[in-house]
């Protein structure tokens, strides 16, 4: 499991915290991760970290929580992700292995991909998926009979419209891979390159298209979308105190200690524990996490960090806000908007 690396796209967030840790539906995206490498039987999971590797281990601990027994991997720098396997030589040994990327959400599992992996004894399996953006991923090239002809890491002229899905299997013949090649032009070691160098070395490499929902949660659209796909799936959950005028519609999840009054709130939303919302309206698709407080304040299409405050606000929307963080209103003169943002932040007002 890859839990290290930069998370540039996901600033200012990911300047202090871990992008596997972004909540999707007030769960890390980590942990979807976590859940679907238990289900599919494997119980040995090797996480590589980086700087922010002191909240992957707070958050993950021991993995007996998921069922698993997790060993942390340090990684002195992102050097890419066939340096992750590289590094990881010692934990995986000469055993058959998974590689999960953090950041990927992947709905439906993995045990098909292993399943199949197992069965048919390929040195790789990749995962494909058709998207409408192919520059931004690996790309992988099929030639007539299906099989992979050619892949590439983020080419600016994509070949196909296939990307790379981030979770591939892996025999130990990708050890002498990651050996022989050469960091790119990013300075990365590919994994990529590595599985082309299986390839080229007549390996036999297998690809399966996966039809079910897939993401890559690296950019805010992105993110906002997996969680819109979590919360579509959710039980209705008042377990919560709502008190006054409060209307409800739709699934809506309070968690027990959080409280409700005079507000309404159309679901499909969640609502964590110790957060009170107060004569407000929360929209479809939004995701509050703990301790957070909506008062006075819109808001839909969102995701909120824990012990953040939204008050006196009017609609806010398709918004990720992270932790302890304020947005209020400015009730003196002058009529401007006052800002204490963070770096590489994006604040868009409608004025
Ligand atoms: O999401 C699928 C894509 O993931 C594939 O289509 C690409 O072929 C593959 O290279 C990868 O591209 P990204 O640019 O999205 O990878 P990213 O740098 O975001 O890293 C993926 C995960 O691995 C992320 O959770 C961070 C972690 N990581 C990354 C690097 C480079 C590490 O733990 N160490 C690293 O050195």
């Amino acid at each position: 499991m890859l839990a290290g690396g930069r998370g540039t796209r996901l600033r200012p967030l990911t300047h202090t915290s871990a992008k596997q840790l972004v909540p999707v539906a007030n769960r890390p995206v980590l942990f979807y991760g976590l859940d679907a490498i238990c289900e599919a039987g494997i119980t040995d999971v090797g996480i590589v970290i980086g700087d922010t590797g002191n909240e992957v281990r707070a958050a993950v601990g021991d993995g007996s929580r998921f069922g698993l027994d997790v060993t942390y991997i340090p990684q002195q720098a992102p050097l890419g992700l066939a340096h992750c396997v590289l590094i990881a030589k010692d934990f995986l040994g000469d055993d058959d292995f998974i590689v999960y990327l953090g950041d990927n959400f992947l709905i439906g599992g993995i045990s098909n991909l292993l399943q199949e992996f197992r069965a048919d004894g390929y040195t790789a399996q990749l995962l494909l998926s058709k998207v409408a953006e192919p520059q931004l991923y690996g790309v992988a090239e099929l030639g007539r009979d299906g099989r992979i002809i050619r892949l590439q890491e983020k080419p600016a002229l994509p070949r196909s419209d296939l990307a790379i899905v981030g979770v591939y299997a892996f025999s130990a013949a990708i050890h002498e891979a990651v050996r022989a090649i050469e960091p790119s032009a990013r300075g990365e070691l590919e994994i990529t390159d590595a599985v082309q160098w299986l390839i080229d070395q007549g390996h036999r490499v297998h690809s399966h298209i996966v039809t079910g929902y897939w993401k890559d949660t690296g950019r805010l659209q992105d993110i906002l979308e997996c969680n819109r796909i979590l919360l579509e799936k959710v039980e209705a959950d008042l377990a919560g105190v709502v008190a006054g005028r409060s209307e409800i519609d739709g699934r809506v999840v309070v968690h027990p200690d959080a409280v409700i009054e005079d507000s309404v709130l159309r679901g499909p939303i969640v609502i964590g524990a110790g957060s009170k919302v107060v004569r407000s309206y929360v929209g479809p698709f939004t995701s509050i996490a703990d301790d957070c407080v909506i008062e006075d304040a819109e808001i839909e299409y969102s995701i909120v960090l824990g012990g953040s405050t939204i008050q006196g606000v009017p609609r806010i929307e398709y918004s990720l806000i992270g932790r302890d963080v304020e947005v209020t209103r400015a009730v003196h003169a002058p009529n401007a908007h006052r800002l204490m943002v963070g770096d590489h932040s994006k604040v868009q007002l409608r004025i």
